[in-house]
């Protein structure tokens, strides 16, 4: 019999994902989301609870009734300019939401976390590739909200008998190669979907946020990760928990950067489509290049990427096409 895992934020984006690898790998899947940014169409690998990680009562039921030997955490707010402008929201649900779902955790003998964090705890790197012991100094309150946890959870750690894995990852993006999940933010605010988008038509162009960056074209730079990536470094994540290995913090990302302008490329390139683009101001709060440096999970989890940007982007169109009801 697998492991029982509870998927806080299973119905979200890279949750899903997560939740269809564990259960083809033999885990018992328990999916736990109040569907406030998740879906339930994307909520089928596994059993679904109605919850939120605010109300303890609800999850010491979850958490003792299914007998959950490890807790993976994706339910949190990501959108960096609605932090800035409401960082209350953020500070509840981000910060003290889950501390009430690792307090509560520990009070029901569940000392196994697996914690979303982002490569925004690094704000504006002093220098690319980033090394997971660089300078944390993130730029909004989204940031900070993932770095305060991050270093509630070492204290937890030291102190309570916590053992944890934060994963920090870079630009998530991508769908389930198998064309049966992928990402569907309301509002969306990511890059790449909102070019398919303008290949689509379903919106008359792109907007290059930014073309005078220190940077090769003049346009962002990012280090795109397919999401079944970061799923596979969750799955492996689990097993170095339930191995009884120590409490750790990782980087997931390609290593490679591409600019705005070349997913844009890359988008008309796949779908064969073309479409208007915009250049305008900057995005406030935009670093002009993350890239990761990941040989920390390669070496301790033996996890390796396996996608490039051109399946990336490939497998999100087959998904966006599907999730807009448009065949192309
Ligand atoms: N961009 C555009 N036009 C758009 C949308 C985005 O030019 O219409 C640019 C952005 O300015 C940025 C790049 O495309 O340079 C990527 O933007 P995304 O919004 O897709 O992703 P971010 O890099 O801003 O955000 C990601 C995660 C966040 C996380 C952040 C860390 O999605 O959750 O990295 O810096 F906080």
């Amino acid at each position: 019999m697998g492991a029982n895992i509870l998927v806080a934020g299973g119905a979200g984006y890279i949750g899903s994902h997560v939740c269809k690898m564990l259960k083809k790998m033999g885990f018992n899947v328990f999916i736990y989301d109040n569907l406030s940014h998740g879906y339930k169409f994307l909520a089928k690998y596994g059993e679904f609870v109605l919850g939120d990680v605010g109300d303890r009562r609800q999850l010491e039921l979850v958490l003792k009734n299914y007998k959950i030997d490890v807790v993976m955490h994706f339910c949190a707010f990501i959108e960096v300019g609605e932090s800035v402008q409401n960082p209350r929201k953020y500070y509840d649900n981000n910060l003290y939401n889950t501390i009430n779902l690792v307090d509560t955790m520990l009070d029901c003998g569940v000392n196994k976390l697996i914690f979303s964090s982002t490569a925004a705890v690094y704000g504006m790197p002093e220098r690319v590739p980033i090394d997971e012991d660089d300078k944390k100094d993130p730029i909004n309150p989204y940031g900070r909200t993932k770095w305060m946890i991050e270093q509630v959870l070492k204290d937890y750690s030291d102190a309570h008998g916590l053992r944890y894995v934060a994963f920090r990852y870079f630009n998530a993006a991508g769908a389930d190669p198998e064309g049966e999940l992928g990402e569907a933010h309301d509002p969306e605010t990511h890059l790449i979907p909102l070019v398919l988008d303008a290949a689509l038509g379903i919106r008359k162009s792109i907007k290059i946020f930014g073309t005078d960056y220190p940077t090769s074209d003049g346009t962002c730079i990012r280090d795109y990760i397919h999401v079944n990536d970061l799923a596979d470094a969750h799955i492996k994540g689990v097993e170095y928990l339930l191995n009884g290995n120590p409490s750790n913090y990782f980087n997931l990302g390609n290593g490679k950067g591409f600019s705005v302008r070349e997913i844009i490329d890359t988008v008309k390139k796949v779908t064969g489509k073309d479409f208007p683009v915009e250049e305008v101001e900057r995005r406030p709060g935009d670093p002009a290049l993350l890239i990761a440096k990941s040989e920390k999970a390669k070496k301790v989890l033996g996890w390796e990427p396996k996608y490039g940007i051109e399946e990336i982007i490939t497998h999100a169109w087959n998904w966006h096409k599907k999730l807009k009801g448009v065949e192309s």
